[in-house]
């Protein structure tokens, strides 16, 4: 039986998807700890439709990953109507997300992104042109307005008309950017006018904040973003914090061995000189670990496979 948000599990909890973050590499790691629903990083629809091949790539999938959220950006129904059969053709997702609520200068002056929610009526013949063109769910992520938070209350009622499948809210609004906190309450409040599924996103980077984002705003489901950067291990612990299991601390020894893996696992993806791209995820497994301090310049440096072993031996 194909997956539908409306049966899958309750709570959902998913990995959020990150821009260079949220690649093949870092969902199998995320897999082969816990199996959270995968939100991959946002493609271009623009890109996929010219056949940039880059962006083809970044479609690649393994099938652990599985069941996989796949999303696409753009502004213009029709291009993202064909990207979509594009994604299913090439990786066959068991979910499409449309991104409506990325706040970059990048998507947002090319009226992608969040600035959809400035046009509404856009927003809903984007949902209709994907739905139309594939037949798995379409979901939408938004956040909660482009400089109110009440805009979500209208938004989010457009998108159910247009047949939205689920959506996902980040609670704060493009003028916000990172800044504040995210705004739980105006989750609940969507999910009490709504019937199809909301899943709440922001600020939550522990089980016990995933427990209160829960009870706070009703919603079907968490995303969790940043919380998962440099800690995979987040969506077991918060698995066990909800069944009321004892949380697992995470060793030194296995920082070390997820830390090893993901980076095998980056290298055989982007090829031998790609480490440079996977520092940033080194940087986020040891921030914070004692001893590691002296160890950083060496780590922001690392070339090669062999020598992150040596770096990591010495730990
Ligand atoms: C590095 C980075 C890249 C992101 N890329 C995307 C993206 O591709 N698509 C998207 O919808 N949101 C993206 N986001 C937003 C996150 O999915 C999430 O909504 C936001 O970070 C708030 O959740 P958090 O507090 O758990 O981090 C990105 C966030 C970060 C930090």
């Amino acid at each position: 039986m194909k997956p539908d948000w409306k049966t899958i599990r309750r709570p959902i909890i998913g990995l959020s998807p990150m821009a260079e973050m949220t690649d093949s590499p870092f969902c199998r790691v995320v897999k082969s700890l816990s199996s959270p629903i995968i939100f991959r990083e946002m493609v271009s629809a623009d890109a996929l439709v010219h056949g940039n091949e880059k962006t083809l790539k970044m479609l690649d999938i393994h099938d652990e990953e599985r069941p996989l959220v796949q999303q696409i950006f753009g502004r213009d129904p029709e291009i993202m109507a064909q990207a979509a059969k594009i994604v299913m053709a090439r990786q066959n997702p068991e979910f499409i997300d449309l991104n409506m609520g990325c706040p970059a200068k990048k998507l947002t002056g090319n009226f992608h992104g969040c600035a959809l929610m400035k046009d509404p009526e856009l927003a809903a013949a984007i949902v209709k042109a994907v739905k139309a063109a594939v037949d798995v769910p379409v979901s939408v992520k938004t956040r909660t307005g482009w400089s109110d938070k009440k805009e979500i209350l209208e938004f989010a009622q457009v998108l159910e008309q247009a047949g939205a499948d689920l959506i996902t809210i980040h609670g704060r609004t493009k003028k916000q950017a990172y800044a504040g906190r995210a705004d739980w309450d105006i989750i609940r409040r969507v999910k009490e006018l709504v019937s199809l599924p909301v899943l709440a996103n922001g600020d939550i980077t522990s089980p016990e904040l995933a427990q209160k984002a829960l009870d706070q705003t009703k919603a079907d489901g968490i995303l969790i973003a940043r919380g998962a950067l440099g800690n995979p291990w987040i969506f077991q612990q918060v698995a066990d914090f909800l069944s009321g299991q004892p949380i697992k601390e995470v060793s030194l020894a296995e920082r070390i061995r997820v830390a090893k893996m993901h980076a095998r696992l980056h290298v055989e993806h982007y090829g031998p000189n790609s480490m440079v791209t996977f520092r940033k995820h080194l940087v986020n497994y040891f921030k914070g670990v004692p001893g590691v301090k002296i160890f950083r310049q060496q780590l922001v440096q690392v070339k090669t496979l062999e020598e992150l072993d040596q770096i990591l031996n010495q730990l």
